[in-house]
């Protein structure tokens, strides 16, 4: 393939000789892509790209990530200033609708948001129907997949104040609904939302305030959690986003969408590695057991990996797991904890960064290397913190849904793929079977 000075590839059949020119698109930033949407019917070929390792699937203009270089925007704005200067309801209004709000906007983004706080009240039964003991991810996906049966009159995709209802619900009922799995676990009441709470506040409260004793909300913890909500808020077309995508590229309605996405992030691989990593430091223990399982993550008969470490895009340092380590160290301080799994962490990345193992993969700590620490100082359980993920997330995964239903020309989305299996054969009689 070769690229032309005027912005295409020419593409070129060996075999029969034949060239095709493909048009190449620039973005407003990063590496412009080569448009393949007619390669089948102009070469009678697909692409191939499992893992989408080189494949941009959809136009967006909501982050932007060089991970050479370990950046992260949203709508233009750096993480590490969105984390300290902005708090998480302006940075959802600035995913969902381009703009960081004006104060005026943002006082009535707030009450439209609180507003959709409570849970219709048939939805508190559905918990009963779980195990006590189950993971709070698995009643995530029941009862998330579960409001689309309770909110008929925000499903009609092609409806604009249908979608903006729904986004305000799916924003607002995702805390509830997580505090609701977690207080189900533990046998305690359900709290109801206090909407002149703050997004992260109410959280909290509904989490862990019981009936008994007043809940006092510690500032610092407040802040964390809500610097915790903006660096997970979105993070481009990672796995779980493309399955909301593709989940609604289909006209499914968005309750449906976010379901599918919350499944997605439950994996070891996406949003179940925070909870991973803490396994992991405290099954490493003591800071003299690192190195056996830096040789572990390193040999490749054996399973285990480093969580907490690489990226798909990140070669570098992940930014939002910079603000995180400055994160936990405050929590920690303010808190006056004193954790041995964060000497131990960053003993361990410490070690991993100096391996040629890791440095020549450009293995760098991501976002959930040192989350898991904080979400455990702010009190949460480890079966909680991909649930936490997934409220943050929401708005992300919304943000983008709203997106793509908004493309002129949108498209269900459909891969090919290379066929491997038997070619046609004739049907063989049971009696006939070997
Ligand atoms: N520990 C040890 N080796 C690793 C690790 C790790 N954490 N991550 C990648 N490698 C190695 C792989 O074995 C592979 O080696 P090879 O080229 O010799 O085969 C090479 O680095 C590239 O890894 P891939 O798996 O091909 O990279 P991919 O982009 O597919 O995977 C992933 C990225 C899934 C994040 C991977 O790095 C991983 O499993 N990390 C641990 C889990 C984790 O922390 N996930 C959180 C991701 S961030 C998020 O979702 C918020």
């Amino acid at each position: 393939m070769s690229q032309s000075n005027t912005g295409t590839f020419t593409l070129t059949d060996n075999a029969s000789g034949e060239s095709f020119e493909l048009p190449v698109i620039p973005g407003s930033m990063g590496p412009s892509v080569i448009d393949v949407r007619k390669l089948y019917a102009q070469t009678g070929h697909f692409t191939y790209d499992p893992g989408f390792t080189s494949t941009g699937s959809c136009e967006s203009g909501l982050t932007f990530i060089d991970g050479d270089i370990g950046m992260l925007l949203h709508r233009g704005y750096s993480i590490e200033d969105l984390a300290e200067k902005s708090d998480f309801m302006d940075v959802a209004h600035l995913l969902l609708y381009g703009e960081l709000p004006t104060q005026k906007q943002k006082e009535k983004f707030v009450h439209d948001v609180t507003y959709h706080t409570m849970l219709h009240e048939q939805l508190a039964y559905f918990y009963r129907g779980f195990r006590r003991d189950a993971h709070p991810m698995a009643i995530m996906c029941g009862v998330v997949g579960g409001l689309s049966a309770f909110y008929h009159d925000s499903t009609d995709i092609q409806d604009e104040h249908q979608r903006m209802v729904a986004s305000f619900r799916l924003l607002a009922k995702m805390p509830t609904i997580a505090a609701m799995a977690y207080k189900y676990s533990v046998g305690q009441p359900f709290n109801y939302p206090r909407n002149d709470l703050s997004y992260a506040e109410n959280f909290l409260y509904m989490m862990f305030a019981v009936p008994a004793e007043e809940y006092v909300i510690s500032p610092t913890v407040a802040r964390a959690m809500d610097r915790i909500l903006i660096l997970h808020a979105d993070h481009e077309q990672n796995a779980s986003t493309s399955t909301v995508r593709l989940a609604g590229s289909s006209g499914a309605n968005p309750f449906a969408c976010i379901a599918a996405g919350v499944a997605s992030l439950w994996g070891p691989a996406h949003g179940g590695a925070n909870e991973a990593v803490l396994k992991m430091l405290e099954e490493i223990g003591h800071k003299d057991n690192i190195p056996e399982f830096i040789e572990r993550a390193k040999d490749k008969d054996d399973p285990f990996r480093l969580m907490g470490f690489g990226h798909r895009v990140y070669k570098n340092y992940d930014p939002r797991a910079k603000v995180m380590q400055k994160s936990c160290h405050e929590v920690l301080a303010e808190l006056n904890l004193d954790d041995p799994l964060l000497e131990l962490a960053m003993e361990l990345e410490k070690i991993a960064l100096s391996d040629p193992y890791f440095v020549e993969k450009k293995l760098f700590p991501n976002v959930d290397f040192y989350s898991g620490i904080v979400l455990k100082a702010l009190g949460f359980p480890t079966s909680m913190f991909t649930v936490l993920f997934a409220v943050a997330r929401t708005v992300g995964w919304v943000a983008q849904w709203k997106e793509m239903i908004e493309e002129p020309g949108q498209k269900i989305g459909r891969p090919r793929q290379l066929y491997t299996g038997p070619t046609q054969r004739d049907y063989v009689a049971l009696e006939k079977r070997s």
